[in-house]
């Protein structure tokens, strides 16, 4: 049996990947998670019990804490969701994004390389015993932004734009060194934009749906014809699964869900699903350095290692709601507490 890190399993794709992965294999799961305003335990409760899962309070950065969930639980392979995630807050306040996402990300390589006594370079060292492994989960945004046309491969250059994007692109570039430098055996995902159960209300898809549900204004972005690449999350764990058992070492994955939409098209489609008028669409200030467009080319994942996104927009948005309207005291407890005071700094002067 493997015994899996996932760090940052209490947010919104480390928890659906942490019960993607219960369901589907035979692992012992180490959850470890700061519990920022992002990571919440509820995410995880109908498998809290699950003998092959458990969870550990700290942070990334913490090397000490590091090195002894190492020796105590025999760690095989690592999987880093762990980030500051949101790039209006890295525009408001980017120093912690540098911290926990450059530097957090090279304590979890550190600890994994000293504990798996990875060998000094050598170039054909494609696989290792136990079969350990590092995933770096990264992003789409570490490309920049496109113009109407094109697609983001994995040859395109790392351009990022936001002090977010900016990090998770060092992020990148480190796991990259230590694969060519010490052939510390990792793999890199990059993956578009996320939407599904568990989304922490920062971001669009959710703060859209709880304000259209409470009829409040929903703010869009300057024009709103900015251009997302729509993945469902259940799609985003089985081609992180696909990748952690297939995925070549060294090797750069993109993700995505084959579905571009402008934002006003989203909101547009939120509001006619739940049944609220367009006059609550307030369109406000845009947010700095917005990229314009993302859009990914999954040929190689998909023509490698054979995965495919299985869920349409439709059938996606449709599940996500349909969550959104069964869990609305997940919703109404985040809403209640510190949100309150990160939603009048954020948009209070946008109306
Ligand atoms: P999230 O903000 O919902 O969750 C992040 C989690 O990391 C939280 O549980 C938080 O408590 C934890 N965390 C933050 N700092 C930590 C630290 N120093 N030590 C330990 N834990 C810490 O984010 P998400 O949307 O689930 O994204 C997960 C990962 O996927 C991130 O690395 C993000 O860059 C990447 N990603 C996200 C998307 C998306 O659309 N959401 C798309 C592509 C890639
Ligand atoms: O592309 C992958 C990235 O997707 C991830 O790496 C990030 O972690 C994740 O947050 C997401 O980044 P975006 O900035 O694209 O997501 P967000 O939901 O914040 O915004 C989506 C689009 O909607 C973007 O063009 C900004 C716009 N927007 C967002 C909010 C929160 C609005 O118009 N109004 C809003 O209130």
């Amino acid at each position: 049996m493997k015994n899996l890190l996932i760090a940052g399993g209490a947010g919104f794709i480390g928890s659906n990947f942490i019960k993607h992965l219960l369901s589907n294999y035979d692992y012992n799961i180490y959850n470890l998670d700061k519990l920022t305003y992002a990571g919440n335990l509820k995410n995880l409760d109908n498998i809290k019990n699950d003998k092959r899962y458990h969870f550990i309070k700290g942070d990334i950065c913490d090397r000490q804490l590091l090195g002894k969930i190492f020796d105590d639980y025999n760690i095989h392979i690592v999987v880093n969701f762990a980030a500051e995630s949101h790039v209006d807050r890295s525009i408001e306040d980017p120093e912690v994004f540098s911290k926990t996402n450059i530097l957090g990300t090279q304590a979890l390589m550190d600890t994994a390389k000293r504990y798996w006594k990875v060998k000094p370079y050598d170039r054909y060292c494609r696989e290792y015993k136990d079969g350990v492994k590092y995933i770096q989960i990264s992003t789409d945004e570490v490309y920049g932004s496109l113009g109407i046309t094109g697609k983001f491969t994995e040859e395109n250059p790392v351009s990022p734009n936001s002090p977010y994007s900016a990090s998770k692109a060092s992020a990148d570039m480190i796991v990259r060194a230590y694969y060519e430098t010490y052939c510390f055996p990792i793999i890199i995902t990059r993956c578009s934009n996320n939407y599904g159960p568990y989304q922490f209300p920062e971001k669009l898809v959710p703060l859209m749906i709880n304000n259209a549900l409470k009829e409040k204004p929903l703010p869009i972005y300057g024009d709103g014809k900015q251009v997302r690449d729509w993945i469902f999350v259940k799609d985003h764990c089985t081609a992180i699964d696909t990748v952690l058992h297939k995925g070549k070492l060294g090797e750069v994955y993109n993700i995505g869900g084959n579905n571009e939409r402008e934002n006003i098209q989203i909101v547009k489609l939120l509001l006619n699903y739940l049944g609220k008028s367009e006059q609550l669409i307030a369109y406000v200030r845009d947010r700095l350095g917005h990229d314009r467009r993302y859009s990914i080319d999954n040929t190689k994942i998909s023509t490698e290692l054979g995965w495919f996104p299985s869920y349409t927009f439709e059938k996606g948005l449709e599940e996500t709601i349909k969550w959104y309207l069964d869990n609305q005291e997940w919703m109404d407890e985040i809403v209640s507490g510190d949100y309150i005071m990160y939603y009048e700094q954020m948009y209070s002067t946008s109306f």
